[in-house]
């Protein structure tokens, strides 16, 4: 068997793989992370610490230091060390760091929000505790009637600069489908400061329970089928520019991680795959990857990286307005 090489670079990082553990439940300890190291995954991604989590901590620490200081000069001396309280964010960071102590992979720390704050000053305190990127994920549903395409978009490029200008590390953005010029809004992220965009965050649908009348959240686990967005968007942005390209939501088999190279991704990112078949299932996949790679001639990952893009494919018009009308016409009716 020849050795296929399965390298690929990611926000200017080397990684022996295309395949990361996408921010999700399964990279949220550090026996999950070790296994998925194990298991062969190149990267990964920690759930995001949320702009709100930061903000009710200190929210918390400010009421208990005024607490302090209105009563008697002792009281204060019950909270000596405010600053090393134990928190939420604290503990992102600490688990932050025992990553980076235990793994040998990189490590990217998730920051989620929607708004410029102080809490963005957690983007810097990830690169002290070691990340080796910074992943922005804004997740924003613009429900204000009010609020212009343009203004929502100024809040995404603000607090993209905002983050870069913190940091010395790379950093990803990672964002939904729903912008009515996205191919124009990958570009002002890049001149934002964005190294690498993650398309696409999986927006929550609620669902309306028929028995309680009561508004569900509804997290429901992908199937590939959900790939084809990702797919179509990553082949159209690839070299038009230049952003690493890092593909989440609907990657599940060997199958959909080819088709997401060869349309440009750089990594493919796996979070439903992970938590339906385990922390060992990425040993399979890249075992499966190398096996496609081979029994197609290729020698190498780069080889295959975008060679399907739209820039590239025999036919570009197929990720286009063309394919629309043709794709309907061609439909046959089963009966
Ligand atoms: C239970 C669950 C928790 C998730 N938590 C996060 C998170 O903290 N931060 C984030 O950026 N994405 C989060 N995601 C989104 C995933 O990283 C991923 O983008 C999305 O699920 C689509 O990929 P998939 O089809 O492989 O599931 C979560 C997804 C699931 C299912």
């Amino acid at each position: 068997m020849t050795t296929i090489d399965l390298r690929t670079r990611y926000l200017g990082l080397e990684l022996k793989n295309p395949l990361v553990a996408g921010a999700s439940p399964m990279t949220g300890h550090i026996a999950q992370l070790k296994a998925l190291e194990d298991a062969g995954v190149a990267a990964v991604v920690l759930p995001s610490l949320f702009e709100e989590q930061i903000e009710h901590d200190e929210m918390e620490l400010a009421r208990l230091r005024d607490f302090g200081a209105e009563g008697s000069p002792e009281a204060t001396n019950y909270f000596p060390e405010l600053t090393s309280y134990r928190t939420g964010p604290d503990a992102y960071l600490a688990q932050l760091e025992q990553a980076k102590r235990e793994l040998s992979i990189p490590v990217i720390g998730s920051l989620n929000g929607v708004s410029s704050g102080g809490w963005v000053r957690y983007a810097k305190l990830f690169e002290q505790a070691g990340a080796d990127a910074v992943e922005l994920n804004i997740y924003y549903v613009a429900t204000d009637a009010l609020a212009s395409a343009e203004a929502v978009e100024q809040r995404y490029l603000q607090l993209v600069q905002q983050v870069r200008a913190a940091i010395g590390i790379p950093l990803a953005v990672k964002i939904g489908p729903y912008f009515s010029a996205l191919a124009q809004m990958a570009l002002r992220l890049q001149q934002a400061g964005a190294h690498g965009l993650v398309l696409f965050n999986r927006f929550m649908q609620p669902d309306i329970d028929l028995e309680s009348l009561q508004v569900r959240p509804g997290v429901e686990l992908s199937t590939s089928a959900e790939l084809l967005l990702p797919l179509r968007w990553i082949a159209i942005l690839k070299g038009r520019v230049a952003l690493s390209l890092a593909a989440t939501t609907g990657v599940h088999t060997a199958h959909d991680v080819v088709k997401l190279l060869l349309a440009g991704a750089d990594v493919t990112m796996l979070a439903s795959a992970l938590l339906r078949h385990g922390t060992a299932y990425p040993r399979q996949l890249l075992q499966q990857l190398g096996t496609w790679l081979e029994q197609n001639d290729y020698s190498s990952v780069e080889q295959l990286k975008g060679s399907m893009s739209q820039l590239h494919c025999p036919d570009p018009a197929q990720f286009e307005r063309a394919n629309y009308m043709k794709a309907l016409m061609s439909y046959s009716s089963p009966t």
